[in-house]
C-alpha cells in the first residue's frame, strides 16, 4: 500500500499521515507549495513530501505517481476573502485534476478516499434531524456547494473509469486546542458578522430573510466579556446545534475508509456520537474556564445534527470524544501531558 494524501498539512492530512506512518504504510504527503505548515511533518520520519497545488494539472499528476491509494483531503476552507471561483477551482475541479492524475499515471487506484462535509446538507435549516447520509443535499453557501459538486465529481469518474471510492462526510473538525475557542461571544459575534456582510458573505443566503441577530446578541451580552460563554437557544427553548468531530475521532473514519472493505462505495457522516449544543458548550466552557455564561435567546431554531450510525454498523466506527473530552484533553496538554495528537497549527 502506497498512500498519496493531499492536504497533508492540514489540521486533519498531519494527522492521518502520521496515523499511516505508525502503521508503517509509505506516504506521500502533498502539500501546497510554500505552505508553513508543512513543518508538521517534519518529525514524521520516512514520509516522502511533495509540493504540488491543485490547480496545477503536471504537479498533481507526479503527486500520484507511484500511489495505490489516495486520501483526498486538500480543500479550500472558508475564509473571509476567499474568492468564489477559487471554492470552486480547489475543491471541484481539483477533485478532477487528482482523479486524471490518479489514472493517468497508474491506470490503477485500489481506493480513492474524499473527505466532503456535512455542509453538502443545508446546514441551519436540515431537511432532517438528525441527517442520514440519504438526505437530501441542498448547501446555501459556496464551500458546501463546492463540495458536493467534488462529490459528483468523482461518482462520475468511478463510474466511468471503475475507480473503488469512499466518501467520508465530516461534520466540524476540531483539534483539541481549538475547542474552547467555540461557544464564546466573540467567536459568536464573529459568526453573526459574517452573515451580516450581505451578499458578500459566503453565508449569507443561509442567514437570508432572517432578523438582524448581532443587535440581539449584544443586547443580551450587555458588559459581559469577550470569552463569555454563550449558549444561543430558538423560539421553542431548544439550544442551537453544532455536530463536532475530534480530529482524532476525524482520523478513525479516514483510516477505516480506506482500509476496510465494505466502506468501498460507501459515504459515511464522520461526527462525534452526539452533537453539541450551545448550551451544553457553554456550561462545560464555564465550568472549566470559570467564565460567565449567557443564555440568549434568538428569534428561530438551528441545527446541524448527524446520523453516525451508517459509520458504526458498516465500519466499525467507535467515536471516542465529546466536547467535554476534546477540551480537557486540551487543558492536559497544556499543563505539560504528551499530546497524541498534531494541532491544527505550528
Ligand atoms: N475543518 C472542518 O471543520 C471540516 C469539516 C468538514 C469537512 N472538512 C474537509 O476535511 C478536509 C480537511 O480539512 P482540514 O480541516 O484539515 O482543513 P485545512 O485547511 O487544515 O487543510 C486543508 C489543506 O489543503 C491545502 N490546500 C488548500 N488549497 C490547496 C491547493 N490548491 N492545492 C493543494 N493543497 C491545497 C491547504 O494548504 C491545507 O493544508 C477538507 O477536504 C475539508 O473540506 C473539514
Amino acid at each position: 500500500m502506497r498512500v498519496l494524501v493531499t492536504g497533508a498539512a492540514g489540521r486533519v492530512g498531519a494527522n492521518v499521515v502520521r496515523r499511516l506512518v505508525e502503521a508503517d504504510v509509505a506516504v506521500t504527503a502533498m502539500v501546497l507549495p510554500g505552505d508553513r505548515q508543512a513543518a508538521k511533518l517534519a518529525p514524521l520520519t520516512g514520509v516522502r513530501v511533495i509540493e504540488a497545488d491543485l490547480g496545477d494539472q503536471a504537479a498533481v499528476d507526479a503527486a500520484c505517481a507511484g500511489a495505490t491509494h489516495i486520501v483526498h483531503l486538500a480543500a479550500q476552507l472558508v475564509r473571509g476573502d476567499t474568492p468564489v471561483d477559487r471554492f470552486y477551482d480547489i475543491n471541484a475541479f481539483g477533485t478532477l485534476r487528482l482523479l486524471e492524475g490518479a489514472l493517468r499515471t497508474n491506470g490503477g487506484i485500489e481506493r480513492f478516499v474524499l473527505a466532503s462535509t456535512d455542509g453538502t446538507y443545508r446546514p441551519g435549516d436540515p431537511p432532517a434531524v438528525p441527517l442520514r447520509e440519504d438526505a437530501p443535499q441542498e448547501p446555501a453557501d459556496y464551500y458546501g456547494t463546492s463540495k458536493l459538486l467534488g462529490e459528483v465529481i468523482l461518482r462520475n469518474h468511478a463510474a466511468q473509469f471503475d475507480i473503488p471510492y469512499s466518501m467520508v462526510r465530516f461534520a466540524t473538525v476540531v483539534s483539541p486546542e481549538e475547542a474552547a475557542g467555540y461557544f464564546r461571544l466573540d467567536s459568536a459575534r464573529a459568526m453573526l458578522r459574517r452573515a451580516d456582510l450581505g451578499r458578500d458573505s459566503n453565508i449569507w443566503q443561509l442567514f437570508r430573510g432572517r432578523p438582524d441577530l448581532l443587535p440581539i446578541l449584544d443586547t443580551a451580552a450587555g458588559d459581559a466579556p469577550p470569552d463569555a460563554a454563550v449558549g444561543l437557544v430558538g423560539p421553542d427553548g431548544h439550544s442551537w446545534s453544532l455536530h463536532m468531530v475530534d480530529v482524532r475521532d476525524a482520523v478513525q473514519g479516514v483510516h477505516l475508509a480506506l482500509t476496510e472493505p465494505d466502506a468501498l462505495g460507501g459515504v459515511f457522516n464522520i461526527a462525534a456520537a452526539e452533537p453539541t449544543t450551545w448550551e451544553h458548550g457553554a456550561a462545560v466552557l464555564a465550568e472549566l474556564f470559570d467564565v460567565p455564561k449567557l443564555s440568549v435567546a434568538m428569534p428561530f431554531d438551528w441545527r446541524l445534527e448527524v446520523t453516525v450510525d451508517a459509520a458504526r454498523e458498516r465500519l466499525g466506527y467507535q467515536p471516542r470524544y465529546d466536547f467535554r473530552a476534546t477540551v480537557q484533553e486540551a487543558r492536559a496538554t497544556a499543563s505539560g501531558v504528551a499530546a497524541d495528537f498534531i494541532p491544527a497549527r505550528v
